[in-house]
């Protein structure tokens, strides 16, 4: 394991600036060897006895199975419990229950709504806290995007320009600018002024792309945005939490941003990928998708049909990859080098 990998033992991640640049390449330049480890067969168990609590207040598909399949790979124990299944919140404090699970558990997956809520966690906890999704961070997810630029991209990360697009007041947007501060990327958002990033989020970019040599860019006006983007990134246009009736506004706000075949034609560049966490709202294949089909007349949300299903989109292998770097992000700070 590299260097700085063995500085995380006993941390926790409940934000991307929690990590720093070496940390950050370290972890995931061990999930690419994790990932071959099991393409071959060949995984030791380092997670053997260990024990993992994954609490989810919000629905997970990747996440969830991310955690439970890295443990088990690595001989770990996972304990999940979902929305509404523990006393968390209802019977018993962020604080307590922190000191209960740090006596049971090695480490605690926590997703939820506020930030402080994990901040908290991660604060009662003796056992590293991993942030698998808070209202304003995604920190996990931003791993495997690093990674998964890597594996597609054909330039060192700080010669790539990343262009998010869409709502990007979001965890995941808010996370994609920070990264792509703190790596040094030329990092773009593309979105309408009232779903920009806040002043916080923004300021603390600002202040990593002083570090690292980043250009940060915030802009309404997509063709600068998105011009010669190596990389173009967007994510559904209403998170888990917000109200549905916020759908008709972000629809009429977003629209305009939405990635389609034109927008991939503005990158000017005929080898741009596309980048979402998923879930997608890219068809009317889905519950959501046929209600926001009936009441607003679109077949397609944020990406539409035909980019999510064209050669320039890598988000399956984006999917796999929070696999590897969670499992990765585990062994690093529950045992170490
Ligand atoms: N990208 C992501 O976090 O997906 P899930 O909500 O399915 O975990
Ligand atoms: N911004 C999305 C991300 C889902 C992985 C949400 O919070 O719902």
């Amino acid at each position: 394991m590299a260097g700085t990998l063995r500085g995380l033992r006993g941390r926790s991640l409940v934000q991307d600036a929690d990590l720093s640049k070496g940390e950050f390449l370290d972890l995931v330049d061990f999930a690419v060897a994790l990932r071959s480890e099991k393409r071959l067969g060949q995984e030791p168990y380092r997670l053997e006895g260990k024990n993992v609590a994954l609490i989810f207040e919000k629905s997970s598909t990747r996440t969830r199975s991310a955690f439970e399949v890295a443990a088990h790979d690595q001989g770990a124990h996972a304990t999940y419990m979902g929305p509404g299944e523990s006393q968390l919140g209802y019977k018993e404090s962020v604080k307590d229950t922190a000191r209960v699970l740090s006596r049971m558990f090695d480490g605690i997956e926590y997703r939820g709504f506020a930030q402080r809520e994990v901040d908290e966690l991660a604060k009662f906890a003796s056992v590293p806290v991993w942030n698998g999704l808070t209202d304003q961070w995604h920190p996990t997810q931003l791993l495997a995007d690093v990674m998964t630029m890597r594996d597609h991209g054909d330039r060192p990360l700080e010669e790539t320009a990343l262009c998010y697009v869409g709502d990007a007041r979001n965890n995941t947007a808010n996370s994609l600018l920070v990264v792509g501060a703190l790596l040094g990327l030329d990092v773009r958002i593309g979105a309408p002024e009232a779903l920009q990033p806040s002043f916080e989020v923004r300021g603390l970019a600002e202040d990593l792309a002083k570090e690292s040599g980043a250009r940060v860019t915030v802009t309404s006006v997509l063709a600068d945005a998105v011009a010669k983007a190596d990389f173009l990134y967007t994510d559904v246009w209403l998170s888990m939490g917000e109200p549905n009736e916020s759908w008709g506004e972000r629809i009429r706000l977003l629209f305009p941003y939405q990635i389609n075949a034109a927008l991939l034609a503005l990158t000017r560049n005929p080898d741009v990928k596309v980048l979402h966490c998923l879930p997608a709202l890219h068809n009317a294949d889905t519950d959501v998708g046929k209600q926001l089909a009936a009441s607003y007349h679109v077949d397609a949300l944020e990406i539409t049909e035909e980019v999510f299903e064209s050669p320039a989109s890598i988000v399956f292998d984006q999917a796999e990859n929070r696999l590897h770097t969670i499992k990765a992000l585990m062994i690093a700070t529950m045992v170490g080098a």
